[in-house]
């Protein structure tokens, strides 16, 4: 049950005693465990997860966890590879891993502009398809795939990052060939292929304020028009510094003002310098490889350490502050060896975006992360406490 939503000043005090080293025994509690009255926890799990190659790392995910999103192997490219051709061998797999673990399981996603075969927007001689063409495509593809999981994966991203930077709809394929209404359509597939699904909208960058005015008018153009739509996913891919926390809590209350639930959908926080100024995860972006953008290779600092474990504990304030609006709360992948950011937006870079190190141990930042929620809890016992002691 969510009881209160604490000042953002008490976490930050009770941090402040987080380094002392007499503090740094946590009671042995898990990720899942911390948070259970508040929203649930997820992991973004590759295909080495899905398939148990590595039986710690497997583990880990079991034991901190209670919710999962695929990283790959639920897009278009891996499940409908071919026209006709569907193949749903990890995905089933992804799935049964949830579903034996008593796990939320999400589906990404079902529309995007990358990680969608190009023959989807083509006919025979290479020519983009009619409207009709693709919207059959697009049914056929919503109805095989989220029918399949039906009642099974809790809830789709059913479009994912249809906004631009320039708060105008991208001019993807999709919108190009189909229009607009490419997207309402998505979700009224989506919702007769599964009506108990939730439906979200999932994007990047949702903090920068032309980006977040688009997806406003987007999501109350679809509410208007009786579309179902149950959530908005922030993936927050952060850095060290950007977006502020200021500005995440302001966003997540601008969403929640929709009436949607709100879901931190992609969460990591990459720590090396920025080749670029844009903070955002457009994956079609790439820079050349030089030792100043890769400065961590042999380790990370103490005061980087640390500076990420504030970071983390600043983030986590803002999410319980809002955990009556916040559903899930869901990291891009389990260890720092995963992550994506070691190969974006340069290939073969060493980051430290997660709570878990390489070996798959917890970080200073994962103990940061379970000592917010335990403040919160202290806060909530006393604030209990005051008030019962008020009747006597
Ligand atoms: O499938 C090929 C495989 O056959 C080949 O052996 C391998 C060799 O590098 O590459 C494989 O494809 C890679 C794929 O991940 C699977 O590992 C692609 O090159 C690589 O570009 C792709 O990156 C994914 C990226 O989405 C692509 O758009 C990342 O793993 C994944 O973390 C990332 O996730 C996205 C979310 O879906 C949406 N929001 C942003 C987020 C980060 O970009």
């Amino acid at each position: 049950m969510k009881i209160f939503s604490a000042p953002l000043i008490l976490p930050l005090v009770l941090l402040t005693g987080y380094a002392a080293k007499s503090q740094t025994n946590l009671p042995p509690i898990t990720l899942k465990e911390a948070f259970q009255n508040d929203f649930v926890i997820g992991a973004a799990i590759n295909a080495s997860v899905i398939w148990e190659k590595n039986a710690a790392e497997v583990a880990l995910v079991k034991r901190q966890f209670n919710s999962i999103s695929p990283e790959n192997v639920l897009k278009w490219e891996s499940v409908h590879p071919e026209p006709g051709i569907y193949d749903f061998q990890a995905a089933d797999r992804y799935v049964q891993f949830g579903l034996a673990n008593k796990m939320f399981i999400v589906g990404h996603n079902l529309i995007w502009h990358h990680q969608t075969p190009d023959w989807v927007f083509r006919d025979n001689s290479g020519n983009f398809v009619d409207r009709n063409t693709l919207l059959g495509r697009m049914r056929d593809h919503i109805f095989t795939v989220a029918g399949r999981y039906r009642g099974k994966i809790n809830g789709w991203d059913v479009v994912n990052e249809a906004v631009d930077e320039n708060g105008e709809l991208r001019d993807s394929p999709w919108r190009k060939i189909i229009g607009d209404d490419y997207i309402a359509k998505a979700y009224e597939f989506a919702h007769e292929a599964d009506p108990q699904a939730q439906l979200y909208y999932n994007d990047f960058d949702l903090e920068s304020r032309r980006k977040q005015k688009g997806a406003i008018a987007l999501i109350k153009q679809l509410q208007a028009q009786g579309v179902k739509i149950t959530g908005v996913g922030l993936q927050e891919h952060d850095t060290l510094k950007q977006p502020s926390s200021r500005r995440v809590d302001q966003t997540i209350s601008t969403f929640e003002k929709l009436g949607l639930k709100v879901m931190i959908t992609e969460l990591d926080v990459n720590v090396l310098p920025s080749p670029t100024k844009r903070l955002d995860a457009e994956v079609s972006r790439n820079f050349q490889s030089s030792p100043k953008w890769d400065p961590y290779t042999n380790g990370l600092p103490d005061p980087v350490q640390r500076q990420l474990a504030r970071r983390y504990a600043d983030l986590f304030s803002v999410f319980l502050k809002h955990r009556e609006c916040i559903s899930r709360v869901t990291f891009w992948g389990v260890t720092d060896g995963d992550s994506w950011l070691n190969t974006y937006p340069i290939r073969g870079r060493t980051d430290y975006p997660l709570l878990f190190d390489r070996a798959g141990k917890g970080k200073p930042a994962f103990e940061a992360v379970l000592k917010i929620a335990q403040s919160q809890k202290v806060a909530a016992n006393t604030s209990r406490e005051e008030s019962s002691a008020a009747h006597y």
